[in-house]
């Protein structure tokens, strides 16, 4: 069987803990040559595919480390028009893929379901910092981003107590308030606030006054989609026929302007941006990556075409790509989180 390996969307840490598990699950089992396409699906869209064989050396050495030595590129969209998707179709059977495994976030996915229509086979694998994915209680990527985040509080926070200030740290996570929401926990954040809850500018102002009076410093923790009940989204620009066409951004800095007005101290911002995507993934992100790797390898093996490595209740299974395709996991307003974190006293910003 000759089977692709791709990575697509935005990197995070533990692609190359996947990237070396399929390979290697592969190749021990004896009858499987595995091709890297470079650059997600960017790799097949061009008159020269561009893809390179995996051997056991190639894949060796790369466990711990961040990012993914195939390439990606989040606004590669082989689905853009016609003449793109039967050049990827021609590409596909030249180099004569039975099967690509996608590695990637929700656009990868509904990609790797769009190409079902030319033929190309895939198994998903799912990645994100932002947690967002259908059917996957945990992606790897999230624990290394979680862990970033939470140091980045810690470090905040004591230059907020010096300097009396409130201190506003934005985060990555799309529509998706899982990693403000985790970091935010883990950082002690007096304030968190996430795409899933609007927020109210009085609400902050007043939490923020009561500790001026007390500890006078407060750490508000945002999550780059968060806004306030009646504004829009806050959107850094929009790029025509990405899979991933909005990029957000910027929403720490909105949040600051509207609050300084009504405080005495110092408000300031932080936006961390791509340091949540990069670095070595955590030992816990090694070990979820390679499960997911050798579990997409099984999925090959078993021809189990279409569908996608899932976590649910602790347990590696899958399910039909068509049924993820599109679909997001966000925070439910009834998380036991959400509870425990407004019971000792965080504020998320509510009426
Ligand atoms: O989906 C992962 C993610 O890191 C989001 O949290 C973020 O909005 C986006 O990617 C940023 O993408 P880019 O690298 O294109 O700015």
């Amino acid at each position: 069987m000759r089977v692709g390996v791709l990575t697509g969307g935005g990197d995070c840490p533990g692609l190359n803990a996947v990237i070396r598990a399929v390979t290697k699950s592969l190749i021990n089992h004896g009858q499987c040559e595995v091709l890297g396409i470079a650059d997600g699906f960017e790799g097949l869209m061009g008159e020269v595919p561009r893809v390179k064989p995996l051997s056991w050396d190639e894949v060796s050495g790369i466990l711990h480390i961040g990012g993914t030595i195939l390439g990606t590129s989040n606004s590669a969209n082989p689905l853009r028009d016609e003449a793109t998707l039967a050049q990827v179709g021609r590409n596909v059977q030249e180099l004569g893929l039975d099967v690509v495994v996608a590695i990637g976030g929700d656009g990868t996915m509904s990609l790797a379901h769009g190409l079902a229509q030319v033929g190309l086979q895939c198994v998903g694998v799912p990645k994100t910092i932002d947690n967002d994915i259908a059917n996957c209680e945990r992606s790897f990527g999230f624990d290394t981003a979680v862990a970033t985040v939470t140091e980045s509080l810690r470090r905040i926070e004591s230059t907020a107590m010096s300097h009396h200030r409130v201190m506003i740290v934005e985060t990555m996570g799309r529509h998706a308030g899982w990693l403000a929401l985790e970091s935010g926990i883990a950082g002690a954040a007096d304030i968190i606030l996430l795409p899933e809850i609007d927020y109210d500018l009085q609400a902050i102002v007043d939490f923020c006054k009561a500790r001026e009076e007390r500890q006078r410093y407060t750490i508000i923790c945002i999550g780059e989609g968060a806004k306030e009940s009646g504004q829009s989204l806050t959107v850094r620009e929009r790029i025509a026929h990405s899979p991933d066409p909005v990029r957000l951004g910027g929403v720490g800095h909105v949040l600051r302007e509207r609050l300084q007005p009504h405080l005495k101290s110092e408000v300031r911002t932080t936006v961390l941006g791509h340091v949540q995507r990069g670095g070595d993934p955590t030992p816990f992100d090694r070990v979820l990556a390679t499960q997911f790797g050798h579990h997409a390898a099984q999925l090959v093996l078993d021809g189990k075409f279409g569908h996608m490595v899932t976590l649910q209740d602790g347990r590696i299974g899958s399910v039909e790509i068509a049924k993820v395709a599109n679909t997001q996991r966000t925070v439910p307003l009834d998380s036991p989180l959400l509870t425990m974190a407004r019971d000792i006293g965080i504020c998320f910003g509510e009426v």
